[in-house]
């Protein structure tokens, strides 16, 4: 597969069909070769990225750019840029190659090139090995250790800030995408819309309003509109069911695994809203931790929204730009092993929490939710975890009818 070789620095090729930007003098033949390479890789480019590590968890904020090794080539590397939702393709990324410098080939384990010389350097999944003398590695005096750069890209046209504060760039002649600019970093991107375009007026996606979200996780997390999505960050660890309270499955994680809402980052709802999911918590997992349910953290970023349960306390906090507001009730029954409804909502006066369709505690709050870069995610406590240093609590499990809904919750 060494079509998808570059040799010079500017020639960046993505691999994604659906985004192909190919800069320059580009032939047709080229790009039926690379329709080509990129199907042949296509199953495997989200667990291939998946294998990124940022911010010491799993690639899987929107935006953001991880490296892996090249499956094809140890004399290469993938670079991976997380979208905001799949794309035509299939695929949650946008995937680059991109050549290590002669001398040097991937080492996984420090996500960076290497020399060729180092015993670390053993080319698994990418292999064999080239040899010393060969063009990758010439016997020579061999260069340093190279960190990886980060990818040439798009040119930036205008810039805008969006609500929360952040600025955003448009891509001249690519109506889709957008670049960040987090401050003291190089600016992330490309970043895509698809199938919408990224509007600078509005400064983020020119997607439909929703009034809410549901997913049924009848062995599908699309939902209408394609953009209202959540998806599972790595197939292994989140699995289809047929064990289910509602319809006819469930989504089962391993306490791994973990779902992703994009459509929540820096886009937290305003009040009224409610979020509802179904859960059962495996028997065999330790009462000793809070397992997440829903939350809205990054690893190193703390949540504004979460919904967890520890030895049967059910519990919902929220940071508002007013203050930090909890409330919390103990489950009926067993909290393991058997299946339970959870619902937070928040009017904006009120924070309430029922458990299994009775009201359970309400205390008083006020405020808007403040947003934050993380996008939502069911399952996962990386925040959490990474503060106690010891990552255990995230679901072990089964989730149905989650449901995120923009109203005021109403009760029957
Ligand atoms: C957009 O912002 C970047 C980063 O601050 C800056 O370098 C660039 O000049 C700005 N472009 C325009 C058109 O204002
Ligand atoms: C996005 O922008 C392009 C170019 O301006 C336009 O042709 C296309 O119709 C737009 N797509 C959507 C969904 O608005
Ligand atoms: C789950 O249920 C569906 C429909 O009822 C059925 O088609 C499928 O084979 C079942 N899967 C398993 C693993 O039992
Ligand atoms: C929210 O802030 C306002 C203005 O500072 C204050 O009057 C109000 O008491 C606060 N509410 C809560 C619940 O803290």
């Amino acid at each position: 597969m060494t079509v998808i070789r570059k040799d010079s620095p500017e020639d960046w090729k993505e691999l994604s069909p659906s985004t192909i930007s190919l800069r320059s003098h580009t032939m047709l033949k080229q790009v039926l070769c690379l329709a080509l390479v990129a199907l042949a890789a296509a199953q495997n480019v989200d667990e291939q990225c998946g294998t990124c590590v940022v911010d010491g968890g799993p690639l899987t904020e929107n935006g953001a750019v991880g490296y892996t090794y090249d499956p094809n080539d140890c004399g290469a590397y993938w670079v991976c840029i997380r979208r905001s939702e799949r794309g035509d393709d299939g695929w949650m990324y946008d995937v680059f190659t991109r050549d290590c410098a002669p001398g040097t080939l991937w080492l996984q384990k420090i996500q960076a090139c290497s020399r060729c010389d180092s015993e670390d350097v053993t080319c698994e999944n990418s292999g064999p090995k080239p040899p010393l003398g060969s063009e990758q590695c010439p016997e020579q005096p061999p260069p340093k250790s190279t960190l990886p750069p980060l990818p040439p890209v798009e040119q930036l046209d205008q810039n805008c800030t969006d609500d929360a504060g952040l600025m955003k760039s448009s891509v001249i002649g690519e109506a889709s995408k957008f670049f960040i600019h987090y401050p003291n970093h190089d600016p992330l991107g490309p970043v895509s819309c698809e199938p919408y375009n990224f509007s600078l007026s509005l400064c983020r996606c020119n997607a439909p309003e929703y009034d809410g979200v549901n997913f049924g996780f009848e062995g599908s997390f699309h939902a209408a509109g394609n953009i209202a999505v959540c998806l599972p960050n790595a197939r292994r660890s989140v699995y289809f069911v047929n064990e289910s309270r509602v319809g006819d499955q469930s989504v089962y994680l391993d306490g791994m695994g973990h779902i992703e809402c994009p459509l929540f980052k820096q886009n937290s709802p305003r009040a009224p809203f409610s979020v509802a999911l179904w859960v059962y918590v495996d028997p065999i997992v330790s009462d000793q931790r809070k397992v997440a349910l829903v939350n809205n953290a990054k690893c190193n970023i703390a949540p504004t929204f979460e919904l967890s349960v520890q030895g049967g306390v059910v519990e919902v906090n929220i940071v508002t730009d007013n203050g930090t507001f909890s409330a919390s009730g103990q489950l009926g029954g067993a909290y393991q092993g058997e299946w339970h409804q959870y619902r937070a909502s928040y009017n904006g006066a009120i924070l309430s929490l029922d458990l299994d369709g009775s009201m359970a505690s309400e205390v008083p709050a006020d405020g808007d939710l403040l947003s934050n870069e993380a996008a939502w995610v069911v399952g996962l406590n990386c925040y959490q975890d990474t503060q106690q240093g010891a990552p255990t609590s995230s679901l072990t499990g089964n989730v149905d009818q989650l449901e995120i809904s923009f109203k005021e919750y109403i009760r029957p």
